[in-house]
């Protein structure tokens, strides 16, 4: 069994609490939260601690596990802290507002030799998943295009808005486009350069639009939160193989599709359920699968001592790097090498 602690109880806290809480092998143990309001609503729903700083939880030593849902510009800080009290982290993305965060994130880990993962939570979502392993099977031949799309209306609901400050959020390049960059990676590896054009207001780069680019593939991925409130979130892939694609978008049913050169109609492709229902209410995001298996995955890594290998601390230092090259792109109007 692992005791778990979760840091941060707004819309992604809420969310990870309600994940632990349907895990066998977790036993969700307290809530650090700077928020009155939020430490009362948790200790109702939850019926755990919750304590306003974080030094309760590091002190306590059957805590195994830290999970951190703070705004981004306090995932390094509360990090290392935590990897110092000799305890397992869970953070989510993205890592860091810089790679030399990111950095200092990891050397910690190193350092203290507990397990360090970064929640790119696309890795653990049932269609992701699924197509993946279709992908990895070679059944539709290599993959030659990966073209990927995340709209949403601004988010309403962060602690003092911190989502609409690039200093504490990146924008909505670091924020939200970077799952996609993350599941281009993922599918592709790092690519070598990338062209991204965008549209930037004070809270920074609120539309990206990037090409990836890779000798033998191409990736092309738009993200935004400029989008008005009545604008259903949506996200969507079309992988482009020598023998088929695979669509996978949140405004079809079922969402993802498999079509097969020589075949007529398209095939429904099973994914798996999570045993859990619906995430934290108020934000942009309704099933709670991917974000189950995620902090499962986590977990059984930490009970059986073995490090995470489907998203590493160096995949979301990786995450961070592609991104930044992307809002460096799109600030200058160069393509920028990796
Ligand atoms: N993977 C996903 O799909 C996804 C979705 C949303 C958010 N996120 C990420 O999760 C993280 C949190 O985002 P959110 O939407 O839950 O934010 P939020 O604004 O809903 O919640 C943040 C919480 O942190 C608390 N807090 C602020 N400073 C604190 C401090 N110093 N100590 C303790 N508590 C403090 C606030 O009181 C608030 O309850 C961000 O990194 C965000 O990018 C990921």
């Amino acid at each position: 069994m692992q005791k778990v602690a979760v840091v941060g109880g707004g819309f992604m806290g809420k969310t990870h609490m309600t994940a632990y809480q349907a895990i066998k092998q977790a036993e969700l143990v307290a809530l650090v939260d700077a928020t009155p309001k939020v430490r009362r609503e948790v200790k109702q729903q939850f019926k755990i601690a919750a304590h306003a700083s974080i030094e309760s939880v590091l002190e306590d030593p059957s805590i195994d596990i830290v999970d951190i849902c703070l705004p981004t510009n306090l995932h390094k800080q509360y990090t290392v802290q935590a990897l110092k009290a000799g305890k397992h982290v869970l953070c989510e993305k993205p890592m860091a507002l810089t790679v030399r965060d990111c950095r200092a994130m990891l050397e910690a880990a190193k350092q203290s030799g507990k397990f360090l993962m970064i929640a790119q939570v696309l890795r653990f979502f049932p269609e992701y998943m699924a197509a993946k392993k279709i992908l990895d099977s070679g059944e539709l031949g290599k993959l030659k295009g990966m073209i990927c799309q995340r709209r949403s209306p601004a988010p309403d609901w962060a602690w003092k808005g911190w989502l609409m400050k690039p200093e504490a959020s990146g924008g909505a390049g670091l924020d939200l486009h970077i799952h996609d960059t993350d599941w281009v990676c993922y599918v592709l590896g790092r690519p070598q350069a990338v062209t991204s054009r965008g549209i930037k207001t004070k809270a920074g780069w609120d539309h990206i639009v990037t090409q990836y680019h890779y000798d033998k593939a191409l990736a092309v991925a738009e993200g935004g939160w400029n989008y008005a409130p009545s604008l259903p979130f949506r996200a969507a892939f079309m992988a482009i193989c020598e023998k088929g694609q695979i669509e996978f978008d949140t405004a079809k049913t079922p969402a993802l599709q498999l079509y097969r050169e020589g075949k007529e109609k398209p095939e429904k492709v099973r994914v798996r359920k999570a045993p859990a229902g619906k995430a934290a209410a108020g934000g942009n995001i309704e099933d709670l699968g991917g974000y189950y298996f995620e902090c499962r995955y986590f977990v059984e890594c930490c009970q059986k001592g073995q490090a995470p290998t489907i998203v590493t601390a160096k995949d979301g230092l990786q995450a961070v790097e592609v991104t930044l090259a992307e809002m460096k792109s799109a600030e200058t109007g160069r393509t920028v090498k990796l």
